[in-house]
């Protein structure tokens, strides 16, 4: 390699050093940060029909709206994935002024790769290629008789056991899925 060469890649090296420091953790977004109108929210919870003891899950959980509405309505337990940094810091601090530290959690990561395994709901308003891609970790994760519900954007591929049209807007639905029976 000649010296003017060697020169080259070093401070192609060098440029690219910044770029690589500037990378974000979580450098995956696949849904952007809309929130669900407060009154949806309430319908969500509703039709969640959740019981003590239960585990709520929001996946893309914003500014915690969901979250907090389970842990402080219904008492149960609730943790959002969320990717966004500054998202999870404001859920989290709205969380700790509601003094729902106990039950309720955001947590920063990639929605993709959460444990489900403790869910009871998982709730999700995302969109419907992500719907898609995330249908097999909730087919692997949760169990039977675990309800599903997603604001907006039908899941692929799965027949809801109901579809709830509050508003009049055409774009408000809610659809509402239940984790079929484990088959012999
Ligand atoms: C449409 S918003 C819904 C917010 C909240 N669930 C609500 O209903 O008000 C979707 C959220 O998903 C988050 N998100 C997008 N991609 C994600 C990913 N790969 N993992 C975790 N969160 C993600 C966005 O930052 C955004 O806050």
């Amino acid at each position: 390699m000649t010296a003017a060469s060697r020169w080259t890649v070093q401070a192609l090296i060098l440029l690219s050093l910044p770029v690589v420091a500037q990378t974000p953790p979580y450098a995956l977004k696949l849904a952007p940060y809309v929130s669900s109108p407060f009154r949806t929210v309430d319908r969500i919870l509703e039709l969640a029909a959740l019981k003590p003891g239960e585990t709520l899950y929001d996946l893309g959980a914003g500014d915690g709206r969901i979250v907090i509405g389970a842990a402080r309505r219904y008492g149960v337990k609730a943790v959002g994935i969320e990717i966004d940094g500054k998202l999870v810091k404001s859920a989290n601090d709205r969380i700790s002024k509601f003094g729902l530290e106990d039950r309720a959690k955001v947590i920063q990561g990639d929605l993709l790769q959460a444990d489900l395994a403790l869910a009871d709901v998982v709730v999700i308003f995302l969109q419907t290629q992500l719907n898609e891609e995330l249908r097999p970790r909730l087919e692997m994760y949760l169990k039977p008789g675990s309800r599903v519900l997603s604001y907006s954007f039908a899941v692929p591929g799965w027949k809801p056991v109901r579809v709830d049209r509050t508003d009049d807007h055409p774009g408000h639905v809610i659809y509402l899925y239940e984790m079929p029976p484990v088959k012999n």
